[in-house]
């Protein structure tokens, strides 16, 4: 029973404001079978020796087999481990169905896709009121890049880095390349393309042909000349290249009153689909570490500029 000043949820309420990663942390019991339990409780103790600590509740299944293990692995889970940290705290059940496993200190079983895993052996056990503080030397690491899982008020996140700014020297000439827009655009624009357009050549389309058929997608409709603004190709080209498209089913142009008019199809829309994909995936590593907010403010912002500029 509380006697404290505040309630027990209170305290639950308190504590989940501090966020904490997600591992699960794994062992072998006293008759060789694998045991594991999610844990948000670890953290760092020392450096020399290097320790680590977590808790496990005292009422735990696996609480015996944890605090009398020689050996355990403190797996921490990625950003796509969600699933894995449910699974491993979910009491009584066969929590290794389905999991392959492999070998680490000692026998005891690490999980695939875990960011990083502290092998450590025991050091020494604490009475912690009802959870049982375990501490552990850790004898080896292994770490990979990736992003880790959060705990932070009752519910799983992910983290972003806070953009810094780096302050930059306005007055000196000198540095003139630093407040140097065309240079930043340019820069970013060569890099963020580079790898993508990589892609859409190894499948076997050129860059222009791609921006078309990108334009195009969801059976979109456009004019020859906004297609050209689009597409950053000049009309004569790019007519040539959308009878070309249309040749293959992947296009149909139609002469207008109005002038030509250029209309995907279903073939080209699946024609580049997974490119469509790749691209996601290159955009939004490319915006790593900004919120939706900033990207599109990033966004408008350039659109201004080419508006200005047009
Ligand atoms: C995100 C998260 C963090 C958890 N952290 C801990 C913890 O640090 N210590 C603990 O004893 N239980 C923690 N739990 C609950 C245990 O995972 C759960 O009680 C345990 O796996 C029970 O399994 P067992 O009874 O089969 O041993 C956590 C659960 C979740 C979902």
């Amino acid at each position: 029973m509380s006697t404290e000043a505040f309630s027990t949820r209170e305290f639950r309420d308190a504590l989940s404001s501090f966020a904490t990663g997600v591992t699960v942390v794994t062992c072998l019991d006293a008759n060789g079978e694998p045991v594991g339990a999610t844990a948000s409780s670890f953290n760092s103790v020392s450096m020399d020796p290097p320790l680590i600590l977590w808790s496990i509740t005292k009422t735990a299944y696996s609480a015996d087999a944890f605090i009398n293990a020689k050996h355990f692995v403190v797996n921490v889970l990625s950003a796509e481990q969600m699933a894995t940290s449910n699974q491993f705290a979910r009491s009584g059940t066969d929590k290794f169905a389905d999991v392959e496993v492999e070998q680490g200190i000692g026998g005891v079983p690490t999980l695939p896709g875990a960011i990083t895993f502290f092998e450590c052996e025991a050091w020494a056990t604490y009475d912690g009121g009802d959870h049982e503080i375990i501490v552990g030397r850790v004898k080896g690491l292994r770490s990979m890049a990736g992003s880790g899982l959060v705990f932070y008020r009752g519910a799983y996140a992910t983290a972003e880095a806070i953009p810094t700014l780096a302050p930059t020297e306005t007055n000196d000439v000198s540095h003139f390349i630093d407040n140097y827009l065309l240079y930043y655009m340019s820069r970013a624009t060569h890099q963020m393309g580079e790898e993508f357009h990589q892609l859409v050549a190894d499948d076997g389309l050129t860059t222009k042909e791609w921006r078309v058929l990108a334009c195009l997608y969801n059976e979109n409709s456009m004019s020859l000349a906004d297609l050209a603004k689009r597409t950053m190709v000049d009309q004569t080209t790019l007519l040539e290249l959308s009878i070309e498209l249309q040749k293959q089913n992947m296009a149909r142009v139609q002469q207008l009153d109005a002038g030509t008019k250029v209309t995907g199809t279903a073939a080209g829309q699946e024609r580049v689909a997974h490119l469509i994909e790749d691209y996601q995936k290159a955009e939004s590593n490319a915006l790593e570490g900004l919120d939706s907010d900033a990207s599109e403010t990033l966004k408008t912002m350039l659109q201004r500029i080419i508006k200005n500029t047009d």
